[in-house]
C-alpha cells in the first residue's frame, strides 16, 4: 500500500518552513495504531512549506543554471530532508520503524519526469518490515540540471504494483460545485476536469489538478481523502469505506 500525506496537512503551507506539529502527531499515532509490517506500507509525504516555498523563493521551477540556483537546490533539498526526518522521528516514537530513503539519491529526471528510479532499497526495507519514507524533493535532471519531483509523482510511480494508493490532503476529496465527488470514472472525468485547480497555498506542483493528473496518467485507481481526519486514513488502511474521492478510470 502507498500512503501519501500532503504537505498541506503536515506543514503550515502558507508559512515558510513551518511544521504542523499537531497534525503530524495525530497522523503518527493513527499510523502507529494500525501498523503491521505485513501491510507492506510505503509512506510518501509532500513538502508543503519546506518545498514549495523555497522553490519559489529561489526561482527553481524552470531549472538549475546559476550558482544561486545551485545553492537554492541544496537549500530546498536540505529543508525537505529535515521535514522527512522530523516525521520519521515522530513515527518511530509511535512504534513504527520509519526509514527515510532520500529521493535525490535514487531518482533522476528528464524535464521534470522520473526517468530512472532505483527502487531496490525501498522494496528491501519493505520486505524486512520497515516503513520506507520518501518525499517531494529536488532531484538531478539531465535536461534542466535539476527539477522538482513531487510526492504525488513518487506515489504513482511506486504505486504501480500497489494494492491501494491513498492520497491524504487537506480537503475531503475532489470538490465540484461545492460538493464532494465520491467517484471519478472515465464517464464523469470530462465534467469534473474543469473543477480541478491549483492550490490556494503557494504551490509549484499543480495542487489538486496536478494530483489528479498524476493519478489519471498512471491508470491506477486511488483514493483522495482528508488527512486532517486521521480516522478516515485509518479506515482506508484497514480496508473500510470512508468519506473520500475514489478515482478509477481504467
Ligand atoms: N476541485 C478541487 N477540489 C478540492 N481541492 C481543490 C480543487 N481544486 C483545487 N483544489 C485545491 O487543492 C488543494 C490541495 O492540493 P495541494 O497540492 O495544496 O495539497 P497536497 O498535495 O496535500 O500538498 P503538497 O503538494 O504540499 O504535498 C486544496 O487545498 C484546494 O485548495
Ligand atoms: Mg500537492
Amino acid at each position: 500500500m502507498i500512503l501519501k500525506l500532503g504537505g498541506s496537512v503536515i506543514t503550515k503551507k502558507f508559512d515558510y518552513l513551518e511544521t504542523d506539529d499537531k497534525n503530524i502527531e495525530y497522523l503518527a499515532r493513527a499510523i502507529g495504531s494500525v501498523w503491521d509490517p505485513k501491510m507492506e506500507l510505503i509512506l510518501i509525504h509532500g513538502a508543503g512549506s519546506f518545498g514549495h516555498a523555497p522553490v519559489l523563493a529561489h526561482g527553481l521551477h524552470s531549472g538549475i543554471k546559476t550558482k544561486k540556483q545551485v545553492l537554492g537546490f541544496a537549500d530546498t533539498h536540505s529543508s525537505c530532508s529535515y521535514l522527512s526526518n522530523f516525521i520519521a522521528d515522530r513515527l518511530i516514537k509511535s512504534g513504527v520503524p520509519a526509514v527515510v530513503v532520500s529521493p535525490v539519491v535514487v531518482i533522476r529526471q528528464i524535464n521534470g519526469r522520473i526517468s530512472k528510479f532505483d527502487t531496490s532499497t525501498v522494496f528491501e526495507l519493505l520486505k524486512k518490515g520497515y516503513l520506507p519514507v520518501m518525499h517531494g524533493d529536488m532531484v538531478l535532471d539531465s535536461k534542466l540540471g535539476g527539477s522538482i519531483c513531487s510526492g504525488d509523482q513518487i506515489s504513482t510511480y511506486l504505486g504501480k504494483k500497489a494494492k491501494k494508493i491513498i492520497f491524504g490532503t487537506n480537503v475531503d476529496g475532489v470538490m465540484a460545485n461545492g460538493k464532494l465527488v465520491e467517484k471519478i470514472t472515465k464517464n464523469n472525468f470530462k465534467d469534473i476536469e474543469k473543477h480541478l485547480k491549483s492550490s490556494s497555498a503557494p504551490d509549484v506542483t499543480g495542487g489538486m489538478a496536478g494530483k489528479v493528473k498524476e493519478i489519471i496518467s498512471s491508470k491506477k485507481s486511488a483514493y483522495i481523502v482528508n488527512a486532517l481526519k486521521p480516522k478516515r486514513i485509518e479506515d482506508l488502511l484497514k480496508g473500510r469505506t470512508t468519506i473520500c474521492t475514489e478515482i478509477n478510470v481504467k
